[in-house]
């Protein structure tokens, strides 16, 4: 038998629109961690937007930073951590996320995202002609990866607030020091 794993953080992964960043501010404040969303460390880091690193470097170039980043965010403790939709993709970068983290993954249908992004422009893989048909494409290829989570939260029919309460007690369950 594996010894259990210390969690010292939780972090959120699934696709885009999905409310991670939402629901980690939440989660942050009620277990009292810092919260930390690794598009904006990088947009920060960079001086630029996503939409900007994308369209100079590439999509290559912006996921080797968040390969980076994971690695450095093994020392952390005490954290929310919102993660990109497409960081758990790389299955380097799951296993060093579950190497302290509670890994949960927000699940939405393909409808609830395509609500929740169509008006938005910040999502450089979702700008072409069809989004919803690309997010069904994107979401059946990574379905897979976001399999591999600690715990699968849906969140079409559940607030924010409500998600990130049952986050938090599931944590605190398999981490009872917090
Ligand atoms: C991406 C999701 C985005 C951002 C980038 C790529 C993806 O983050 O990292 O646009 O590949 O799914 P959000 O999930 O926060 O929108």
């Amino acid at each position: 038998m594996s010894a259990p794993c210390p969690h010292r953080n939780i972090a959120l992964i699934g696709f885009m629109g999905a409310g991670k960043t939402t629901v980690g501010s939440l989660l942050s404040q009620l277990l009292h961690f810092e919260f930390l969303d690794t598009d904006k460390v990088i947009e920060q880091r960079q001086g630029r937007k996503i939409t900007e690193i994308f369209a100079q470097d590439g999509e290559a170039f912006f996921r080797r930073l968040e390969s980076d980043l994971c690695t450095e965010l093994e020392s952390a403790s005490g954290k929310v951590i919102a993660t990109g939709g497409g960081l758990a993709v790389n299955p380097g970068n799951i296993a060093s996320l579950r190497r302290h983290s509670l890994v949960v993954c927000l699940w939405a249908s393909p409808e609830t995202i395509y609500a929740r992004v169509r008006h938005q422009t910040h999502r450089p893989l979702l700008q072409g002609p069809d989004p919803l048909g690309r997010i069904r494409e994107l979401l059946a290829v990574r379905t897979p990866a976001y399999k591999n989570a600690d715990m699968i939260v849906g969140v079409d029919f559940r607030s924010p607030a409500e998600t990130a309460r049952h986050v938090a007690a599931s944590f605190r369950l398999t981490t009872p020091a917090v």
